[in-house]
């Protein structure tokens, strides 16, 4: 059933109620859909309110009026700044959300060492993320996300905060460990080539306050070739679409 739905955006807004009771508004009248099974990103100027429309579909903070459906029944959030448990191993924080789930042990370590072993991380379990390398620390991000099986999975900028060689090698980790299990994605990025490489559609948001500017889908097929003719000129024509 690829086409059905697996989130869908109604008429979205938001605002913060800043200190003098004045609205500050983020998003704007947003609406779309994300197919089951989907890799779909959203690319927009900085602050122009990606991260906050995540986090509504996370279901971190409420919108101010329109909806969000969530057809997907378990999701997962990866965050930029590798968010996991410094004081937890990389084997704990995996286990992370399985242990919340009430997962017996036995169970979870099955998981745990499965999903460490997919995102490359075999022998670190004991480790604590201060002994890891940023892309390391991302890497027990993603496998923390994964462990729970997420249909959907939600990522924000998830490889902003790494160096370019480190990026590269998750990138095309993340997009295997996509094609195996196929949950929906939708992944926040300011870099069009990213989207490019491994999105099926890209959503395109105006500055603040976000609205929905174009949702074009990629067509090429995958593994794509990052130094075609085709890629450069699809990712000129998404950037010419971006307002800095
Ligand atoms: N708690 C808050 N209170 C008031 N304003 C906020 C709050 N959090 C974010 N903002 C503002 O909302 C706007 C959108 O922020 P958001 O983080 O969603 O942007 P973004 O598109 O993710 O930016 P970037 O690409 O730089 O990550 C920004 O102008 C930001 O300053
Ligand atoms: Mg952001």
């Amino acid at each position: 059933m690829p086409n059905n739905p697996a989130v869908k955006i109604n008429n979205l807004s938001y605002h913060f109620t800043l200190e003098d009771k004045k609205r500050f508004e983020v998003l704007k009248n947003i609406s779309f859909e994300v197919r089951q099974g989907e890799f779909f990103s959203i690319v927009g100027p900085s602050g122009s309110g990606k991260s906050t429309l995540l986090r509504i579909i996370a279901g971190l903070i409420q919108p101010s009026s329109g909806s969000v459906e969530l057809l997907a029944k378990k999701s997962a959030m990866v965050f930029q700044n590798f968010a996991i448990f410094p004081w937890l191993t990389v084997h704990e924080n995996v286990a992370f959300g399985l242990r919340m789930a009430g997962v017996p042990a036995a169970e979870q370590n099955k998981i745990v060492q499965e999903k460490i072993k997919e995102v490359g991380l075999p022998g670190f379990e004991k480790k604590y993320p201060k002994e890891l390398s940023g892309g390391m620390r991302q890497r027990v991000g993603i496998a923390r996300a994964l462990a729970v099986s997420p249909e959907l999975l939600l990522m924000d900028e998830p490889f902003s905060g790494l160096d370019a060689f480190t990026a590269d090698a998750l990138r095309s980790d993340l997009l295997q460990i996509w094609q195996k299990h196929r949950m929906t994605v939708v992944m926040v990025t300011h870099l069009v080539e990213e989207a490019l490489q491994l999105s099926d559609r890209i959503m395109i948001v105006s500055r603040r306050p976000a609205e929905v500017k174009q949702i074009l889908e990629v067509p090429m097929a995958r593994p794509r070739n990052m130094r075609s003719v085709q890629f450069f000129s699809l990712a000129d024509r998404i950037k010419s679409q971006i307002e800095l």
